[in-house]
């Protein structure tokens, strides 16, 4: 049986929109350090963690930051001949969720699994047998977007806390926030 958990990791604000002509609505430092530090860290200093991707989230992440420092970079695809022939060496190109997980699953200094995004991962993730927890953003204000979170039944979640996670609000600037987790029933 299939035991790579997915933990969805996302910032939204209140209509659930997480981005804009191919970037995020906001800049929200401290927010970026928590996903880089969510998706980074690991218990066993000999693992990494891999971070599964759209094309097109890959594409929105500017080159000098890709791929994604010490993290195991998976980019989904349905051209990936052509993507495989774009991106540096030694990031994971697949043609889909379950082919992704295979690939984890295949190898064994990968410690946790992170769906970063878009729309249609996200969704897929959610929908996945193996999701796990949401690690939800949540922005307490509204921007104009163009991309969303799926709306997922949040009676199959329940919300919980983690060492490391501040439960208060978040405060950069004049936008406030909430680190939330939700794990699936
Ligand atoms: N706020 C956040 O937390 C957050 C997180 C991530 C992204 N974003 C924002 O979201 C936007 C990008 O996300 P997006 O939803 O437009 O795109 P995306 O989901 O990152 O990428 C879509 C692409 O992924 C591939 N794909 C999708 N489903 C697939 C499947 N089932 N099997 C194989 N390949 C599949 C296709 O690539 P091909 O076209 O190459 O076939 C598709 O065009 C940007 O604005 C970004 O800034 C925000």
């Amino acid at each position: 049986m299939s035991k790579t958990k997915l933990n969805l990791i996302a910032a939204a604000c209140e209509n659930l929109g997480i981005g804009i002509n191919g970037d995020l609505p906001w800049r929200l430092k401290k927010e970026m350090a928590y996903f880089s530090s969510m998706t980074s860290k690991v218990r066993d200093p000999a693992k990494k963690n891999a971070v599964v991707m759209g094309r097109r989230t890959w594409d929105c992440i500017p080159s000098k930051f890709l791929p994604l420092p010490n993290r195991v970079n998976i980019v989904l695809t349905r051209h990936v001949d052509d993507v495989k022939s774009k991106v540096p060496e030694g990031v994971i190109v697949v043609s889909g969720l379950d082919e992704a997980i295979s690939h984890i699953e295949g190898r064994e200094d990968i410690e946790s699994t992170w769906v970063i995004g878009g729309s249609s991962i996200y969704k897929a993730a959610l929908e996945h047998k193996n999701c796990g927890k949401i690690y939800l953003t949540e922005i307490q204000k509204n921007f104009e977007c163009d991309t969303f979170f799926p709306k997922f039944d949040k009676k199959q979640f329940v919300l919980v806390t983690e060492d490391g996670v501040p439960e208060e609000q978040q405060v950069e600037g004049d936008i406030s926030y909430y680190f939330r987790i939700y794990k699936k029933l």
